[in-house]
């Protein structure tokens, strides 16, 4: 493998997001139902992107903040009208502010440090406050991580250098989340294979950047189609893309 450092690398374009992967949010629903917004609460949703499932929570609560770490998505957010700000789960502006934490398809980018993130949560979260979402969990596109990390061993690059998640398994997430201080009511790892709107191109070029910017720009498209044709034979079925998402729900509580 060589010697040279690379960077996790992604860019969050708004409509790139919306026209690969408006499923996320779309799916989120089981995890606001988890949470039980109600009226009178204070909601922070965890890594609101641009904003669809903040807008679900008002629907309940009645103030809802976002927080993101991309200023693109936060943008889209605020055209909007919703009330977000830009920060890093590592490190959250908030003490005990909130009744409820929101956060959906959002923790597993969060992966320098999982336990820092888990000690913001609790830090932000009022006594009796609760805690629910969903992450990619242990197995998560694993079909697809695979074919990204052949095509860089492919080309002399260590792909664990550049592995921008974290897909814990239940037990390990559980553990992390004990430790936190957090008293766990429901956590489950369920596979859920997910349709895509599109091409996996489309997926591979708006989550797989961390891997792609590896190479110069113009081998980009050869490592795309590479990795697609690889992934071919397992997740294309009768005309769709099918990806072998894997899901780790959970509610946890700080005690009061
Ligand atoms: C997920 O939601 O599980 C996910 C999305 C993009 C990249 C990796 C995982």
């Amino acid at each position: 493998m060589s010697g040279k450092k690379y960077f996790h690398h992604q860019n969050w374009i708004a409509e790139r997001y919306s026209l690969n992967a408006g499923f996320v949010p779309e799916l989120g629903q089981p995890v606001v139902d988890l949470l039980k917004p109600q009226t009178g609460e204070l909601i922070l949703d965890l890594g609101c992107g641009e904003g669809t499932l903040t807008e679900k929570l008002l629907e309940f609560a009645t103030s809802v903040i976002g927080v993101d770490n991309s200023l693109n998505q936060i943008e889209a957010a605020k055209k909007k009208g919703l009330l977000v700000c830009m920060a890093d789960g590592h490190s959250l502006p908030f003490q005990e502010n909130f009744d409820g934490i929101f956060s959906n398809a959002a923790l597993h980018w969060m992966s320098s440090d999982p336990n820092a993130v888990l000690l913001e949560v609790w830090r932000a979260l009022k006594k009796g406050g609760r805690f629910a979402a969903e992450m990619g969990g242990q197995g998560n596109v694993a079909s697809i991580t695979n074919a990204l990390s052949n095509a860089l061993k492919r080309r002399n690059i260590d792909p664990d250098s550049v592995f921008p998640w974290y897909f814990p398994s239940s037990q390990t997430y559980s553990a992390q989340l004990k430790k936190a201080g957090f008293l766990i009511s429901y956590i489950e790892l369920f596979n859920r294979p997910t349709e895509l709107p599109g091409d996996i191109s489309g997926w591979l070029e708006t989550f797989g950047e961390s891997f792609l910017f590896t190479v110069p720009s113009e081998e980009r498209a050869y490592i795309v189609t590479e990795v697609a044709e690889e992934l071919r034979p397992h997740l294309f079925k009768k005309g769709k893309w099918i990806v072998d998402y894997v899901r780790l729900r959970f509610l946890a509580e700080k005690p009061a």
